[in-house]
Parts: structure tokens; sequence; C-alpha cells
């Protein structure tokens, strides 16, 4: 298994931003329709002056979308991986709400990052893209209890979640036409080849994704198309024909099983915003009271 994080160089973030337009790869669409839509009612429910936390904020597409709905928000902290990605949307946002204090986090937002703090009158940790849904069951329970610390007792989180569907349609939005997301899948190759070296190659490899019913999930894999036999930082990797490398999972859920995790991390679904064929949804998360 290798870390998804290693899938967002430059070439992996641009790569990803070709998969979000893609005909088969419906969530991203989907998810802009429903911030456009129900982006007032949101602006409502979280009320004026608030700071927005952003985990993994890409090119910053839906946050703009929510930024341009709320009332006064008093600062963005877009935390970030891929330093190009961030200064882009940075310099973007930045023109196009003068008022609003922008301060980006260059950092894995899976390690322990330093949030600035503001004064605001609520904290909104932002997580769109269905993004909690690449982590398991654990580690999506763990993040979502960080989320919790962080936006403390007067704090709302907006998630994003892929919901269960017909496996086809799920099968297809990461099997698509255009060999797009086995590209991005294989640049996780590409650069481990290009940082360590070696005599392998991303084309040593096949993309191979599927959905998997029972856990409500896509698993997708790097599989060797031949032996190969890899020196990295002095240890010796070697893989027969049809040896596999998980890359990522996808977890899908339902509203009740997405629910049932929240509560697990000291949170309850307190709003629920879809499209009309509940494809996906964004989740407003409210700290429990303690009992
Ligand atoms: N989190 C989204 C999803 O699981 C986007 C995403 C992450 C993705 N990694 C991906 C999409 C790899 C396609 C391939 O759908």
């Amino acid at each position: 298994m290798l870390p998804a994080k290693f899938f967002y160089d430059a070439r992996g973030s641009t790569l990803f931003d070709e998969i979000c337009t893609l005909e088969e790869y419906y969530p991203t669409r989907t998810e802009l329709g429903i911030m456009t839509e129900h982006g007032p009612d949101m602006a409502r429910v979280l009320g004026p002056q608030c700071k927005v936390v952003e985990f993994g904020s890409g090119s910053g597409l839906k946050t703009r979308l929510l930024l341009q709905q709320l009332e006064r928000p008093v600062a963005y902290c877009p935390i970030e991986i891929s330093q190009a990605a961030l200064e882009q949307s940075v310099r973007a946002l930045e023109r196009e709400f003068p008022k609003l204090a922008i301060l980006p986090v260059h950092a894995d937002y899976t390690s322990n990052v330093q949030i600035p703090e503001v004064d605001a009158r609520r904290t909104v940790v932002y997580f769109p893209g269905s993004t909690l849904g690449n982590f398991e069951r654990d580690g999506a329970r763990a993040f979502l209890q960080n989320m919790r610390a962080l936006m403390g007792h007067q704090g709302m989180a907006l998630v994003g979640i892929d919901l269960v569907k017909d496996p086809n349609a799920l099968h297809a939005a990461y099997n698509d036409s255009l060999g797009v997301t086995a590209q991005f899948n294989k640049n996780m190759m590409h650069r481990l080849r290009e940082r360590y070296g070696g005599a392998i190659s991303a084309e040593d490899f096949d993309h191979y994704a599927f959905y998997q019913p029972v856990e409500a999930r896509i698993e997708m894999y790097l599989v060797a198309k031949r032996a190969l036999d890899w020196q990295i930082k002095g240890r010796e990797v070697t893989f027969a024909q049809g040896e596999a490398i998980l890359t990522e999972y996808s977890h899908k859920y339902t509203p009740a099983s997405f629910d049932a995790l929240a509560q697990e991390a000291g949170l309850s679904i307190t709003h629920q915003w879809m499209d009309e064929r509940a494809r996906f949804a964004v989740f407003g998360l409210t700290p429990k009271e303690p009992s």
C-alpha cells in the first residue's frame, strides 16, 4: 500500500483537476451544483463572521462558492500539500475577496497542523470532495474527532460525501474512457521513480479499480504487468507479474452509515443538502452535547 498523498505533485494536481471535469466522474459536478443551489441556505445556517478552515483545498473552486455566499467571512485558512495548487488558488481568491484574511498553510493535513488563530464568531471546517471517503473507518473517525476539536463548541463542519448508489455508475467514475484516472493513478509510480530512480516506469503498471459493494468502497490498485525488481533507498522491492499496490480506497456512505460514523466522533448530522438524484451529499455536522 502507498499513501494517497503521493498522488499530488503539480502533475498529479493537474490530472486530478482533469478527472473532476470527466463525463463519468459525476461527484465534482454534483457537489458544485449542491453548493450553488443550497449555498444561500448553508450561509443562513452558518451565520455571519465565520472563519473557514479547509483541508486539501486544491484549486479552491468549491470554496469560492461557499465564500461568495457567506456573510462577512473573516478569514480563510486553506491547508494544502501541493505548493503549486495552494499558491495559485490563494492568488485567485485574494483578487476576488480583497477584504478576507487569507492564511494559507502548506502542509500535509493528516499531520499535526498549526492553524492560524483568528477572532471569529464561529469556526467552519470545510472538507468537500468526498475526501473523508479516502480514509479507512478508524482514520475517518479520528479525522472527524480532530475536526470537532478544531471547531470548538460553536463550530460546524461541512463535509462532502459521495453516496452509495448503482455499482456500475460508481465503477465508471473511476474507469473513465479517456484513461485520465489511469494516468493519475500511475503518476504515483512516475513520481517515486523521479524521486528515487531505479529500473521501473509508470508503464510497468496497470490501473485497476472496482466497486466492492459489501465494504461500499472503490478500491484502486496498480498492478505489475511483468516481474519487477526495484532498488529503492538501498532496499530491494520485487513484484511478481500481477502483484498489486493498493493506492486508494474511496468509501461511499448512506446518510445513516455516515451518521453512525459521525456519532462515534462526537458529532451529529444537523443539516443535509443533496442533489435531486441523491448521488452526493453535503452534511452539516455539529458537536454533540456531552452526555
Ligand atoms: N475523494 C474523491 C474520490 O474518492 C476524489 C479522489 C481522490 C479521486 N482520489 C482519487 C478520484 C483518485 C479519482 C481517483 O472520489
